[in-house]
């Protein structure tokens, strides 16, 4: 009966797990990228942003730069000095903590005057699972809990 049990949980760690800590990756502006007169508030509408997920920022190498700043930096476009700005556009930035975020474009005024700035909140991992994407939680939970039921009823 041990082995049973054993399995039972394995299974349900298995299913489980996979659902908590699915990052996603995000390319900010699917396939217009990071560019100017893009409407990047519109893009991020309802996108469910999660701690562990990735943002990509894809632009020709020079044309653009990413910039971390914050709330103020964003509003007034404010740009940090050039050696904090990413270049390698293909720019990957993992998203570590819960919270507010914001980037911009460091070249020209394209953040002033082309709308180069994205704005996103980040949430924690967790609640996700409950929430937020039960879509994804779901099936594996059911499989979990039916692989369970099965192993048990074969056990008994
Ligand atoms: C925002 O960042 C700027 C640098 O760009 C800094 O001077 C300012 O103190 C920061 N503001 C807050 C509220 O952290």
């Amino acid at each position: 009966m041990t082995l049973h049990r054993s399995f039972v949980i394995f299974a349900l760690i298995y299913s489980i797990i996979p659902a908590m800590t699915l990052a996603k990756k995000f390319v900010v502006g699917d396939e217009k990228g990071w560019t100017i007169n893009f409407d990047y508030q519109a893009w991020a509408d309802g996108k469910d942003f999660r701690v562990g997920d990735i943002l990509v920022f894809n632009y020709p190498v020079g044309a653009h730069t990413v910039l971390k700043v914050n709330g103020t930096g964003f509003e007034d476009c404010i740009k940090l000095p050039a050696s904090e700005a990413l270049t390698s556009g293909k720019d990957e930035i993992v998203l570590g903590a819960p919270g507010r975020k914001w980037y911009i474009c460091g070249v020209g005024k394209h953040c002033e005057n082309a709308g180069q700035k994205l704005f996103i909140t980040v949430q924690t991992q967790l609640p996700a699972l409950s929430m937020a994407s039960p879509l994804q939680a779901v099936p594996q939970l059911f499989f979990g809990v039916l692989v369970a039921v099965v192993t048990l009823a074969l056990a008994f």
